[in-house]
């Protein structure tokens, strides 16, 4: 079909791992597979306008607004991005493209925008490839919107659909790929599906280290195989302890995730210390919390100094109030953000 002109707008939302992806093979494939919860709140809003040309150019043409300013300094990284996806999308020279996004999480956050912007984009893209094959199917259409977002940042392979993914081979989760997220195939009690994630921003700097880096220095590192032989059996795990509920097990697992991904910066040559000692008191003070209440919450966290506090939502109350009176003060400016476990990306 000849589509001469349109715009499409897509939200589409961070994710929490629980088991971790850290270090990754060529073409974006992970090193081990890793699983996540889909957020709700935390977003990335990206409009795409797109006019074909009079003739098929040799270039990506693009101009890339953020928060309705001109951001040239992101056009490098979106740029490679098309690069790597044009083998899939021929279709992408022959248009003209003007892109606008934006995030709802305060910019400088430390929060990672690469999943819920990456994701955003590849589902733009991806409703220009329907307007050309209308005939596309639903499935086909997020299968390929998920494998898009991987090639542009990992983790945003989990950010298409809710509200538990799961990117990377494994032995018992059927369909499970290296190429693309699937929603989690095997069986989830309702308690997980309506978890809570109060973010703790302890940092708000520019992340210490990108995570491309980061991925790489798993190349050569001691404890890399082992490492991922864990992610494989964590994830056998989480399997059980979804169906059961089993909520000490879930924490046991997901806190030594968090703190395995650390340990593997700490222990890679560089190494490097992405936790500040507001993360750690924070941890502590967790920890007290769980031990003197029986409230089953824990922590997560990414590459960098932010916390994320996960717990069930029948206990919101308790946990919102026990991070107001003792946490908040460990956070930059008193601020921490309040998500919960989301559907997926949406179109507007
Ligand atoms: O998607 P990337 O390449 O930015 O990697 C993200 C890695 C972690 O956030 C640290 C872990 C994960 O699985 O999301």
């Amino acid at each position: 079909k000849s589509v001469q002109s349109g715009k499409v707008t897509w939200q589409s939302p961070s994710n929490i791992a629980l088991v971790k992806y850290w270090g990754k093979k060529k073409n974006q494939i992970p090193a081990n597979p890793s699983v996540s919860f889909t957020l709700k709140n935390c977003k990335t809003i990206t409009t795409m306008e797109f006019q074909k040309k009079e003739i098929k150019g040799e270039d990506f043409d693009f101009e890339l607004f953020f928060e309705g300013k001109k951001k040239d300094d992101f056009k490098p990284k979106i740029t490679r991005f098309f690069e790597r996806i044009e083998k899939y999308t021929p279709f992408l020279k022959d248009y003209e493209l003007v892109i606008q996004t934006e995030n709802t999480f305060p910019h400088s956050s430390g929060i990672a925008s690469s999943a819920s912007g990456m994701s955003a984009l590849a589902l733009c893209v991806m409703s220009l490839e329907k307007e050309l094959n209308p005939e596309i199917t639903e499935d086909y259409f997020l299968k390929k919107a998920s494998f898009l977002a991987r090639l542009g940042s990992g983790s945003a392979c989990r950010s298409i659909e809710g509200e538990l993914i799961e990117w990377g081979e494994h032995k018992t989760t059927a369909g499970s790929s290296d190429l693309f997220g699937i929603k989690y195939p095997n069986k989830v009690l309702e308690v997980f599906k309506s978890y809570q994630d109060t973010i703790l921003l302890v940092d708000k700097g520019q992340k210490q280290v990108s995570s491309t880096l980061g991925h790489n220095l798993m190349h050569g590192h001691s404890f890399a195989e082992a490492r991922f032989e864990q992610a494989h059996a964590n994830l056998e795990k989480l399997q059980a302890v979804f169906e059961t509920g089993n909520l000490p097990e879930f924490i046991k697992i997901v806190e030594s995730e968090a703190l395995t991904l650390h340990a593997m910066m700490m222990s890679s040559e560089p190494y490097f210390i992405l936790m500040k000692p507001n993360t750690l008191e924070i941890i502590n003070r967790i920890w007290g919390f769980r031990e003197s209440t029986g409230v089953p919450v824990c922590f997560t966290l990414d590459a960098g100094a932010n916390v994320h506090v996960l717990y069930p939502k029948r206990h919101k109350e308790e946990v919102l109030e026990f991070i107001k009176n003792e946490l908040v003060a460990y956070c930059e400016k008193g601020q921490y953000i309040c998500d919960s476990i989301g559907k997926g990306a949406e179109k507007l």
